[in-house]
């Protein structure tokens, strides 16, 4: 009997070890340090035209085309201060909207929204 319980026992620890789940990370990228400085026309604004947004955002409603998507952003209130992750330029790419953002892309523009958001 006892010999039985200490079979069944050791057999759950085995089911236990066994189902050890290893987690597959998305890739983040490149950490972003946020004591660098974030350029604007650098490294946020060509995300747009690499993530296709420009595609159908080239100026109706508004544009996310270099030169005009600082504009758009201030005008259609896309950007919070208060609350950078909760700014709609990332909320809503996020949410599944057109190609969305991948590697460190969103991580860029919430630092560069943290920065100030600044049209450098
Ligand atoms: C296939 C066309 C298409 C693509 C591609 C696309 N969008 Fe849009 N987007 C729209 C349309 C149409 C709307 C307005 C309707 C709505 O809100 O869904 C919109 C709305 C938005 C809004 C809401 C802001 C507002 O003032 O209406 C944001 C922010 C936005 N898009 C960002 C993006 C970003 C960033 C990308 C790229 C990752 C992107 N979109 C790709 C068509 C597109």
């Amino acid at each position: 009997m006892k010999k039985t319980i200490i079979l069944i026992l050791g057999l759950v620890l085995i089911g236990f070890a066994s189902c050890e789940y290893k987690f597959i990370e998305p890739d983040k990228g490149e950490p972003v340090d946020p004591e660098v400085p974030i350029s604007f026309s650098e490294q946020i604004e060509p995300i747009w035209s690499t993530q296709n947004c420009t595609a159908c955002h080239d100026g109706n409603p508004f544009s996310l085309l270099p030169g005009e998507a600082y504009q758009s952003l201030t005008t259609r209130s896309l950007i919070n201060l208060e609350s950078p992750e909760d700014s709609e330029i990332l909320t809503k790419p996020e949410g599944g909207h057109g190609d969305g953002y991948v590697s460190n892309q969103s991580e860029l523009i919430k630092v560069w929204i943290e920065q100030g958001a600044k049209d450098n």
